[in-house]
């Protein structure tokens, strides 16, 4: 079996909401690795998504390791309410809350994996002191709040700085905005992961969604040489 090094995580933001359930059915079969679950509160970012509920009521519908991002502010009264839901990871924003050690023992707490997202304009220095208590640091290579952006290739940079600064520790590194087969090179190289893709997953329907995938994953693949 061959495993897969780079992991593809569709953002279901980007599906069609009418047909939510078929959707995340047709990720799943398509080959995305991960479902990435984008929620948004319309105060932290200038949109609203959805919440735990929606999570909850698609939770059965794929074994898929679910991974939630949230976008809201604050965060910790609803770490609970994702954790019951059926979130695997669950990543918070280095800039919602004054107590991000808080934040992140208590998405552990809840026995989920915890991970901690950084807007564009945050250094890669927020996340120093907080290493030790995540398995993912998500960069964000759009301003969170929709999808379909472009890419900041500027961003890069952040993403080695904070390669350099893991090391050795088992900690992922998330790529989400913009990500499509031309710039997923760029994030493999720099060293990212995890690579997240809304629009660029959801488009051409669902008969075009495997090759989609395939083609962001190849691309990258391709960057860094494990391609075979
Ligand atoms: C942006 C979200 C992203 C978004 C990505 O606020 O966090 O996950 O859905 O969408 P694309 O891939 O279209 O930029
Ligand atoms: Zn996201």
């Amino acid at each position: 079996m061959a495993t897969h090094p780079l992991i593809v995580a569709p953002s279901i933001l980007a599906s069609d909401f009418a047909r939510f359930g078929e959707e995340v059915r047709a990720i799943d079969a398509a080959g995305a690795d991960w479902v990435h679950i984008d929620i948004m509160d319309g105060h932290f970012v200038p949109n609203i998504s959805f919440g735990p509920d929606v999570v909850k009521a698609i939770r059965p519908l794929t074994t898929k390791f679910f991974d939630v991002h949230l976008m809201i502010a604050p965060a910790d009264p609803y770490l609970e309410a994702f954790a019951k839901a059926g979130a695997d990871l669950i990543t918070v924003h280095a800039e919602a809350g004054p107590h991000l050690h808080r934040s992140l023992q208590a998405i552990r707490a809840l026995g989920k994996k915890a991970g901690v997202a950084l807007n564009p304009a945050t250094p890669a220095s927020a996340v120093e002191h907080v290493l030790g208590l995540v398995d993912l640091v998500l960069v964000m290579t759009v301003n969170p709040g929709f999808g379909g952006q472009a890419f900041l290739p500027s961003m890069m940079d952040k993403v080695r700085q904070i390669k350099a600064m893991i090391g050795e520790r088992p900690i992922h590194i998330e790529i989400d905005g913009g990500v499509t087969a031309e710039t997923a090179p760029l994030c493999a190289a720099a060293g990212g992961d995890v690579l997240v893709a809304g629009s660029a997953v959801f488009k051409g329907g669902a008969a075009a969604y495997a090759g989609n995938i395939a083609g962001i994953r190849h691309a990258a693949e391709r960057a860094i040489g494990t391609l075979v």
